[in-house]
């Protein structure tokens, strides 16, 4: 492997066998399209996913069946802290280059109920840390990028942004929990030699995201008239990324990262929630034909979020500048094709909704 500065490689790395964990999830799935849809994207995909409430095989649907067929493309339903699983996969498939998405990423859930978090969050990643680690003692190198948040860095005031060597400070039991993962992850790769890299993005939104996040619960509650609940005063601050343009950050940073990397990745598009829901409304009035007005009639404004941080803003500067990569979708055009999306497949949001599609998994895939 070639390093073209501290930073990057002149060399890309180029697998041939990845093992993506979390890949029927909204961003994993993103990943997977979008990479099978890449003709300069050779890898077999070998997609690890326990298929939890997050996690639907229909994100899939339409995309995998032909390089399932040409021997490109597998499922394993499997849990990631099954350590001895992850390391049968990677040998079995011969993989190169593992891509960790897989994780219980709810910060509301983390807040009810943390333990699902430290067990899937921080020893699931332990167990994929110590699969990569037996690999390389049995002299075969798997190439880890492990995916995470910037909410590991904490809150902000209303300036400033975070870098790569922004200290972690994080706030609740989901980024508590991405933290403790990322600093494993650097930890392996300084004292066993694993090759690593590492995202830390914002908030993501786009088609395929479980409709307990903020704007996919949006967009589902004003087709269904239901209350659009804020929390606090709803001046929180995010930013917000759609979500190929993640899944392409991850693809950039996978084959042209030197390892040991971090890389910060945004949209900078900050928006106060409540802002950002007049802008949702207005897009959502257009496609369904309602007044706007009624509409913005259903905000609720309900008890703040326990901890809940002011605000995350992140700088994608390094990004961009070694990388050269840039987000394809500004929030304009990124909340369109969403909406979009929702209105063609309002199927896919009820059957997630009403449990329809637990109960197919549990006929197919027996239940958990
Ligand atoms: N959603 C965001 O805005 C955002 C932003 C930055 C980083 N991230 C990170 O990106 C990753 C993916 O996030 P997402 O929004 O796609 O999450 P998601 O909840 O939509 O999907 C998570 C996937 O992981 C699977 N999974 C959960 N536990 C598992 C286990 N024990 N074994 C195997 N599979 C398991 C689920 O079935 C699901 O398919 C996470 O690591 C998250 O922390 C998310």
């Amino acid at each position: 492997m070639s390093h073209g500065n501290a930073e990057t490689l002149t060399v890309p790395r180029a697998p041939s066998s990845m093992l993506v964990t979390g890949g029927a999830g909204f961003i994993g799935s993103s990943f997977i399209r979008t990479r099978l849809a890449d003709p300069a994207c050779t890898s077999r995909i070998v997609n690890l996913d326990l298929l939890t409430y997050a996690g639907n095989l229909e994100n899939l649907a339409g995309h995998v069946e032909e390089p399932e067929r040409a021997g490109r493309y597998s499922f394993v339903r499997g849990d990631i802290r099954d350590q001895a699983l992850v390391e049968r996969l990677l040998e079995q498939h011969k993989v190169d280059a593992l891509v960790h998405f897989a994780a219980e990423s709810h910060v509301d859930r983390s807040i009810h109920g943390p333990r699902d978090f430290i067990e899937t969050n921080v020893l699931g990643t332990f167990a994929i840390l110590e699969a990569v680690r037996a690999r390389k003692a049995a002299g075969h190198d798997v190439h880890l990028h492990h995916v995470s948040t910037d909410e590991v860095f904490g809150s902000l005031g209303d300036t400033g942004f975070f870098v790569e060597t922004t200290a972690y400070d994080p706030r609740s039991p989901y980024s508590a929990s991405k933290a403790a993962s990322d600093h494993l992850v650097r930890a392996y790769a300084h004292t066993y030699g694993l090759s690593t890299t590492l995202s830390n993005c914002s908030n993501n939104y786009g088609p395929f995201q479980f409709p307990e996040k903020l704007i996919p619960l949006m967009i589902a509650n004003c087709l269904e008239g239901k209350p659009l609940p804020v929390y606090g005063d709803g001046q929180n601050v995010r930013d917000w990324l759609y979500v190929d343009d993640h899944a392409e950050a991850v693809w950039l940073v996978l084959t042209r990262g030197a390892p040991g990397t971090s890389w910060n990745v945004g949209g900078r598009n900050e928006k106060k929630n409540l802002d950002l829901l007049h802008e949702l409304i207005e897009v959502v009035a257009r496609h369904a034909n309602k007044d706007a007005a009624a509409l913005r009639a259903l905000i609720t404004f309900v008890k703040d979020r326990p901890g809940h941080d002011r605000r995350y803003a992140i700088d994608c500067g390094k990004i961009e500048r070694l990388l050269g990569w840039t987000p394809r979708h500004d929030f304009g055009a990124g909340i369109e094709a969403t909406v979009r999306w929702t209105f063609a497949n309002r199927g896919w949001i009820d059957r997630v909704r009403s449990g329809a599609y637990r109960e197919w998994l549990d006929t197919n895939y027996g239940k958990r």
